[in-house]
């Protein structure tokens, strides 16, 4: 109604209202290269593309005369009463995608106005404690690319925890990075550009790493990341490590066979985050179709979701199927890129309310409405 009330007095809207205005628009605003690793994915980018098409296979089903005029859009996560139920994906990127290469700090501010969680990349390019500090009364979230070093692992699960985050999100599907032609086309990767990796050159234990400060050789700090940054023999034994860590709600991110998620169970974790990296890294993996049994073996312990969520009916579809609240990956990245802080604002708002209106006009008046029922098969 806003937007609509402005429209009269000769206002239109800062940033475009829908995903495909808004990457066009950060496209045309973006290095080419950079352009590419952020909208790119995997292999001829059909898991991408899969990723929207399958939320097109659902429709929501319209109940009439439900009382719905009041909609509560609030969810329940690990104890803290989360006002809406999207939350921001880790971008390990944001820097490069803003400005004044702060895009981590923009998000956090972003974070803090809108009561939409972040989930704090390890490849951030500002330290987490000043993120963590930006996110106001927000709960926050850190997601840990382990690195291959147990000891730089722990000193970033220390970081989290002293910096008052609320949960660890381990990702699993990146141990090492998808195929991804319009990168290797390119022959690059922006972590390494500049002021990158402020996180990691941050870190007591990455620093005593180095022969020399990395402000004195940020070659030689890129070479000791990429060494140490994947780790392709992490296992279930390592999780057991992990998880006696920390008392942080401790999720995995990438588990989508309800057999790892009853493993994860068993392994003491605490949520499961169900995501294909936005179509970025394994080719054909799907992910919305494997939601359902996500859920249903995770019987009770919390669900994230993401890839692929677009818009207002995306998110409650993927609340129908049972996550407990959707990530949204590109679309805030991209209001980053034109905005920083004000852009993702934006993005998030025009989400949110277009979600609301959804449950409105089809008649659900709070997230407990939303039920496999509510979805048809189109
Ligand atoms: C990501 N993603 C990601 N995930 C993660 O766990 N750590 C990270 O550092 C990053 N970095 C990253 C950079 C960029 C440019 C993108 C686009 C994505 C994956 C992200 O968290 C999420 O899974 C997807 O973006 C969700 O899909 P959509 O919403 O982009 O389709």
């Amino acid at each position: 109604l806003g937007l609509y009330l402005a429209g009269m007095a000769g206002d239109t809207p800062p940033y475009p209202l829908t995903f495909a205005g808004l990457e066009a628009a950060a496209e045309a605003k973006m290095e080419h290269r950079l352009w590419d690793y952020v909208a790119g994915g995997a292999g001829d980018e059909h898991t991408q593309r899969g990723n929207v098409e399958a939320f097109l296979r659902w429709g929501i089903m319209p109940r009439m005369l439900s009382g719905a005029a009041e909609r509560d859009l609030s969810v329940e996560l690990f104890g803290h009463l989360l006002p809406t139920p999207i939350f921001m994906a880790p971008i390990g990127v944001l820097g490069v995608m803003t400005d004044d290469e702060h895009g981590d700090l923009a998000a956090a501010a972003a974070s803090a106005a809108s009561g939409v969680p972040m989930v704090a990349s390890t490849l951030m390019q500002d330290p987490m404690e000043d993120v963590a500090a930006a996110l106001g009364d927000t709960p926050g979230f850190f997601q840990l690319y382990t690195p291959n070093d147990r000891e730089l692992a722990e000193s970033f699960v220390r970081r989290a925890e002293t910096a008052g985050f609320q949960g660890i999100v381990v990702t699993l599907d990146t141990w090492t990075l998808g195929y991804r032609p319009r990168d290797l086309q390119h022959a690059t990767f922006p972590q390494l550009r500049g002021s990158c990796l402020v996180n990691y050159t941050s870190d007591p234990v990455f620093r005593g790493r180095l022969a020399v400060p990395p402000e004195e050789d940020p070659a030689a700090a890129a070479l000791q990341w990429a060494m140490t940054f994947g780790n392709p023999t992490l296992t279930w034994e390592d999780l057991a490590w992990l998880r006696d860590l920390t008392d942080l709600p401790l999720l995995l991110k990438g588990i989508c066979h309800p057999d790892d998620v009853r493993r994860a169970k068993d392994a003491g974790i605490d949520g499961i985050y169900c995501s294909n990296h936005g179509g970025r890294q394994a080719a054909s993996a799907p992910a919305l179709e494997l939601l359902p049994a996500v859920v249903d073996a995770a019987e009770g312990m919390p669900v994230l979701f993401d890839s692929g969520v677009r818009s207002g009916p995306d998110v409650v579809k993927a609340l129908a199927l049972g996550a407990t609240a959707v990530g949204i990956g590109r679309p805030y990245g991209y209001g980053a890129v034109l905005g920083g802080r004000a852009g993702i604002e934006f993005v998030l708002s025009c989400l949110l309310a277009e979600t609301d209106l959804t449950m409105a006009l089809n008649g659900y008046r709070s997230v407990a409405d939303l039920t496999r029922e509510v979805l048809v098969r189109t």
